[in-house]
């Protein structure tokens, strides 16, 4: 760093001192060439002005009077004096003190009297600079000879020394100060932050880094560079957590899945296979915002699952390109790296028409399938076109599909959810040798609920295409054994929950998706997440003591309007809580496009008005509503911050809601309130469980959240996050492709002969 700085230093004086010579130099050039000027034009004038009397006398001879009139402009100012010469260079009248210097005619003189014309040069005269003036002098008859104006030309010199010395004094402090200013510029803003980035980094290499200050500090120097070091220490932080867990779990005997088990049982299962996932939603969507594009990662759960799987073992994940400026962020394949800042795995998007994500997405999977499995007493809405436009959907993601597989043997596909129940089959038919399975993110109900949709069988047998399918829990998993069993010509096992029909057979199993959960242990020098809620709720305007917190996309099976119901009656019924205790409601607007959807965006609004309304006092708020999309970093100070957090589904397939809010609490700190209609359920009993419609048993568990014993409180926390460390989305995806690459393709060798790979049309 010294050498730097002395390099900056030496070469901004060599700099700053050409420039300012350079400029001396030329100022100097233009001050000379303006005092000559001045000179030549002064003595020009006195001659024009002398030489009418001077012809005179000569005429006349009056020589004595010329001798008194070129003594009389002897040494003024700086005119040295004058002296006139007849036509042969002979001396007429000489001022007394040139008549010693100027002996002889000087050559200037000479040319006069030779060239009958005006002349004038700067020459030197016994040593000293002069210039001389010399003007032809005539009568009316005859040519006189000429006058020579002499003037003492070294003030010019004089006053050129003194431009350099000004020039070369200023120019010599302005290098000082510049070298000064560069000094403490290189002191304050390049050195300091780079000496605080090497403790940083020296810190974050030896782990003496507390995660709450993983941001560089260098970031006001290079922002881009500060970016990337901190993308590289958080991922190096994850890879030390990681090991410092295996090393641990290895000393202790046991084996939790991590993403680095997960890349490596995965590499070793896959050998040159890849893996494929298919979904609706995409994890990264390219967003036009004016003039820039911004990414943006979208609210659902099954993003939020299968990211950090996608990202342990390099896969393709095929997902419908949604984003406003989806289509000018891939290459020519469709195709992009994702994540953004960190490329791990290939995200291909699939483009669908107005019409085809009308009837296939909103229309068939949202107004129909979701409605039919959720139990939520929302009729579902069956539409012949809609139908149509989810087989053709279906289609065009297996075509997509066969074609970015079309160079992988054996390749192993997981489908997701609802929006692709007839892929399985599709892809089956094309690829024997592939290995599908079809995870279900959401409830399966029962035969009787699932019988009204007019398309049940195609469903069913769309799903009956996979080798494996999936859900969260048993009981759905029996109810599509039930289902199957009721609408197909089939052979159920009930022991090994297997489905046999045309000679294929689909395993039938539970596999409880779940999140990541860094385990990062709170140091002490961390402040706590939880003793900033009151500065969280400031930033929103509110005072309170106690924080609840919900966090949900805006959909009717989340429970939100009987969870503001029990805050409701809980603030009624126990009033010393009011002004006390604030339900803070993080609700991300979704499928807003559907009435349904936008309806119960309103009601939810009103009722929130209706109830602050009711209590509002002061600077409290009984609920704060946000809804709008919020990033993970955004939500995870209100999950630290909470002392409860409430998740009252109707009906949810797992929610992972639940999951994030234990992952979060590293402190051991907070309670789950959760709806015993979430698969999640029956993974946490440590969590207060309620029925969501039962408005007064929400209300009297937040008050037993809220006055819990702590040491209650952290050992039902530390139970969760045990459940959770145990069950996580490594161990999900780890189970389901284990399960999937194990089973025996029983009709792959009969159909491989007759199909060969490729991308023919479905
Ligand atoms: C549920 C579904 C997901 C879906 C998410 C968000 O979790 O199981 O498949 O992505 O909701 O809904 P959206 O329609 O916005 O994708």
């Amino acid at each position: 760093m010294r050498l730097f700085s002395v390099r900056l230093i030496v070469s901004l004086i060599v700099g700053v001192m050409l420039v300012s010579l350079c400029s001396s130099g030329y100022e100097v050039w233009v001050g000379k060439r303006s005092l000559r000027r001045d000179m030549q034009r002064r003595s020009e004038v006195l001659a024009e002005s002398l030489a009418g009397s001077v012809e005179r006398d000569i005429e006349k001879h009056a020589f004595q009077t010329l001798q008194k009139t070129v003594q009389h402009f002897a040494n003024r100012e700086n005119l040295m004096g004058m002296a006139v010469y007849d036509p042969q260079g002979h001396i007429i009248a000489i001022t007394d003190d040139l008549a010693s210097k100027m002996t002889a005619a000087p050559p200037v003189v000479l040319e006069t009297l030779k060239e009958n014309s005006e002349a004038d040069a700067f020459q030197r005269l016994a040593n000293q600079p002069v210039h001389i003036c010399v003007l032809p002098l005539y009568s009316p008859s005859q040519f006189l000879g000429a006058l020579a104006v002499v003037h003492d030309a070294g003030y010019i010199r004089d006053q050129s020394m003194r431009i350099w010395r000004e020039t070369f004094l200023s120019g010599l402090v302005q290098v000082i100060l510049i070298a000064l200013i560069t000094l403490l510029i290189v002191r304050w803003s390049i050195e300091g932050p780079i000496a605080r980035t090497a403790h940083w980094m020296r810190a974050l290499r030896t782990g003496r880094m507390p995660s709450s200050r993983m941001a560089s500090p260098g970031e006001e120097l290079f922002p881009p560079l500060a970016r990337e070091v901190a993308t590289m220490a958080e991922s190096l932080n994850t890879a030390r957590t990681a090991a410092e867990r295996e090393a641990r779990l290895r000393a202790e005997g046991q084996s939790q899945w991590t993403a680095e088990r997960l890349a490596a049982d995965l590499q070793a299962r896959l050998g040159a296979s890849r893996l494929f996932v298919v979904s609706n939603r995409e994890p990264y969507m390219h967003m036009r915002r004016g003039k820039s594009i911004e990414v943006r990662v979208p609210p659902s759960g099954l993003v939020t699952a299968l990211e950090p799987v996608l990202c342990a073992c390099k896969g393709t994940w095929l997902a419908h390109g949604s984003g406003t400026a989806d289509r000018e962020s891939v290459d020519k394949y469709n195709r992009l790296a994702v994540p953004p800042d960190d490329p791990r795995y290939t995200l291909r998007r699939v483009w669908l028409t107005k019409e085809e994500e009308e009837g296939y997405y909103y229309g068939f999977a949202n107004e129909g399938i979701w409605p039919l499995c959720h139990i939520a007493h929302t009729r579902p809405i069956f539409r012949a076109e809609d139908w149509e436009q989810y087989q053709a959907v279906n289609r065009k993601f297996a075509e997509a599909l066969l074609e970015e597989m079309k160079d992988t043997e054996k390749p192993v596909v997981l489908v997701q959810d609802y929006h692709f129940a007839l892929l399985p089959r599709m892809i089956k038919q094309k690829r024997p040798d592939a290995r599908v399975a079809i995870f279900w993110h959401i409830p399966w109900p029962n035969p009787e609920a699932f019988g009204i949709c007019p398309w049940q069988r195609e469903l069913v047998d769309g799903l009956l295409g996979a080798d494996l399918a999936g859900f969260h829990i048993q009981s759905h998993c029996n109810n599509f054994l039930q289902t199957a069993d009721r609408v197909m010509e089939s052979r159920i096992d009930w022991e090994h929950h297997t489905v046999q029909r045309l000679g294929h057979k689909t395993t039938v199993h539970p596999f409880p998706i779940s999140v990541e959960i860094a385990d990062l242990a709170l140091s002490p020098s961390d402040p706590s997440a939880y003793d900033n809620r009151s500065a969280l709720l400031k930033n929103l305007d509110v005072e309170a003591l106690f924080l609840g917190v919900g966090v949900d996309r805006l959909d009717y099976t989340k429970g939100i309007l009987e969870r503001f119901l029990a805050v409701e009656r809980f603030l009624e019924k126990y009033p010393r809580y009011q002004g006390q205790f604030t339900f803070v409601q993080i609700g991300a607007p979704s499928r807003s496009h559907l009435k349904r959807y936008h309806d119960l965006e309103a009601e939810i609004e009103a009722e929130a008005g209706r109830i602050n309304w009711r209590f509002q006092k002061d600077k409290w708020k009984a609920i704060v509503l946000l809804n709008r999309q919020h990033s993970h970093q955004e939500i995870e100070p209100y999950y630290k911050g909470a002392d409860l957090c409430l998740v009252t589904s109707l009906h949810d397939g797992m929610n992972l809601v639940a999951k994030e809010f234990v992952a979060t609490r590293n402190d051991e700190n907070g309670v789950l309130i959760l709806s015993i209609f979430t698969g999640a359920a029956r993974e946490l009993p440590d969590a207060l469980q309620v029925n969501p419609y039962d408005i007064d048993q929400t209300a009297e568990a937040i008050r037993t959240a809220l006055e819990m014993d702590p040491e209650e409180r952290q050992s039902r926390m530390q139970n969760m996050r045990r459940a959770i460390r145990e069950h996580n989305i490594y161990q999900w995806a780890g189970n389901l492709i284990a399960e999937l690459c194990e089973l025996r393709l029983d009709n792959h060798e009969k159909a491989e002969g007759k199909t060969r790979l490729g991308s023919s049309a479905v």
